[in-house]
């Protein structure tokens, strides 16, 4: 579907071109793009600001059918998520008008002040992303995603950048996939269906398998998981996926919370809130996704992913506030709120691949608390970790595929707020602020000796309006992160 081409741009049949238009500097070295801008900029309409278009026909010495210049603002701003944005909305608005292949022409990396592999990368993800239509449950499908998007580069350069396109298809199928998984709704993946999906992906592309269900979680004393499922009609499982290269050196554990649907439990929640529950399974879409994507990629580095999966109900049969559950580390946990969940389940998949498999590092992601969203807003997760060499890798990555994260403290003497009167630890702090951080610090129990982050992604995981390059829903916030950091581990 991507393609990167330096052919005669005097010659070549193109039914639709697209150029980016600088609006205070030449971006573009070619003769016949700079005779395009320059015939463009004489339009009163077209200022070459963000988000201005204009459409030229049969423009002299070229076989293009349309020209469509975009304007891309002022040059200090430019960088590579403006890129992204860019061909997102070109690609989205080619979609409106039924187009099928377009052309996009990479302007100069030099003028532009970037690295070429960078700055098609960046456009190719950017295209990639927003070529995506999620109309499963529309009886008409308007729209179809467009067939081809070449991307035209001068000829000199075109040989050492081939690899490029199918690196970008490979790692934005990860995140479209993980979309799906988030977007589709709670009737349709029940901790059955979900488990079922995730494994069938999995085995598609090679990745070794193997899922524990109720009675294994059940012999193996998966209390405090168990503890959540007991409200759902749906039977919880925990799929274990991994890519195991030969050779590999360093094992990298992911988990990812996979609560199908969030109802709060008994405690349960009000109608405003329960709304995005569906999208409480959103670390686990990721984990799984970014494990195909490695297998898809064939990536050196041992990644083990392990994703428990339950739904959180209420009913005669689900735990009650004051019960007292034993996790699968042998610690005891008063349930002092049911909606306090999603660190439940974790922390039992997170003592098991500690136990088991003994990684060398461990990334949780979880859509865990309120409270991050409300320090950290919509679109930033935040990170937790003891671990500044790990958190620096983590920001540093996701400054890169723009999935920003921030750094958020582990104190110690918070962990005050999680004692138990009766029990070893209670899910629920006894004050109401801080909230993701006394979540991160419950976590924190159970990670034993492991290097160990959690990254929460309440805020990011979900987009209800969409953007340039994500329609509303899931987002598949961590794929594109986390393929960049396991590449630098
Ligand atoms: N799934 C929610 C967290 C959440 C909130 C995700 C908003 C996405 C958007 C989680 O299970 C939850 O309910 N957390 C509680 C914890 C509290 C009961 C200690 C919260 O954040 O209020
Ligand atoms: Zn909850
Ligand atoms: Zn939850």
């Amino acid at each position: 579907m991507l393609g990167l081409k330096a052919v005669d741009l005097k010659t070549q049949k193109i039914d639709t071109l697209i150029v980016p238009v600088c609006a205070d500097k030449k971006i573009h070295d070619d003769r016949v793009i700079k005779a395009i801008i320059q015939k463009t900029l004489k339009l009163k309409e077209f200022k070459a600001e963000t988000g201005d278009v204009v459409t030229l026909y049969d423009f002299k010495g070229l076989a293009a059918e349309r020209i469509i210049c975009v304007g891309l603002g002022k040059l200090k701003k430019i960088d590579q998520e403006i890129l992204r944005s860019f061909c997102g909305a070109a690609v989205g608005r080619c979609i409106q008008a039924d187009f099928e292949r377009i052309w996009v022409a990479v302007p100069s990396a030099e003028k532009l002040k970037m690295e070429l592999p960078e700055l098609i990368e960046s456009m190719m993800e950017g295209a990639c992303l927003g070529n995506h239509v999620f109309d499963k449950y529309k009886q008409e499908k308007k729209h179809k995603p467009l067939k081809q998007i070449n991307f035209w580069i001068k000829p000199q350069t075109a040989g050492k950048l081939r690899k490029i396109a199918p690196k970008v298809s490979t790692i934005c199928a990860g995140t479209i996939l993980a979309r799906e998984w988030i977007s589709m709704p709670s009737n349709e993946k029940t901790p059955e269906q979900f488990t079922r999906s995730i494994v069938s992906q999995a085995r598609k592309y090679g990745l070794k398998t193997r899922v524990l269900r109720e009675k294994e979680l059940k012999q193996n004393k998966f209390g405090a998981l168990l503890a959540v499922a007991a409200g759902s009609q749906s039977k919880p499982s925990m799929v274990v996926l991994e890519h195991k290269p030969p050779n590999a050196k360093q094992t990298l554990a992911l988990v990812g919370k996979g609560v199908t649907f969030d109802s709060g439990g008994l405690n349960i929640k009000t109608g405003g809130s329960m709304a995005g529950m569906k999208a409480d399974m959103s670390g686990a879409a990721v984990v799984a996704a970014t494990l195909i994507t490695q297998a898809r990629l064939k990536t050196r580095t041992h990644v083990i992913g392990v994703i428990p999966i339950v739904e959180n109900m209420p009913s005669g049969k689900a735990t009650r506030p004051g019960d007292i559950v034993r996790s699968y580390a042998g610690k005891t946990i008063e349930i002092g709120n049911t909606d306090a969940e999603g660190r439940l389940i974790l922390i039992d998949a997170m003592a098991y691949v500690v136990k088991k498999h003994k990684p060398k590092i461990m990334i949780d992601l979880a859509t865990l608390t309120g409270a991050c969203v409300v320090a950290l807003g919509e679109k930033i997760a935040g990170v937790f970790t003891t671990d500044d060499r790990l958190a620096e890798a983590i920001q540093a990555s996701g400054d890169k595929t723009h999935e920003r994260c921030w750094p958020m403290p582990l104190p110690e003497d918070y962990k005050e707020l999680l004692k138990s009167d009766f029990a070893d630890l209670n899910n629920m702090p006894n004050s109401r602020w801080g909230g993701a951080i006394t979540a991160a610090l419950f976590l924190s129990e159970f990670s034993g000796d492991t290097r160990w982050a959690h990254i929460d992604i309440a805020g990011p995981a979900y987009n209800k309006k969409g953007d340039a390059y994500c329609g509303p829903g899931g987002t598949g916030f961590g794929v594109r992160l986390l393929c960049d950091l396991i590449q630098k581990l």
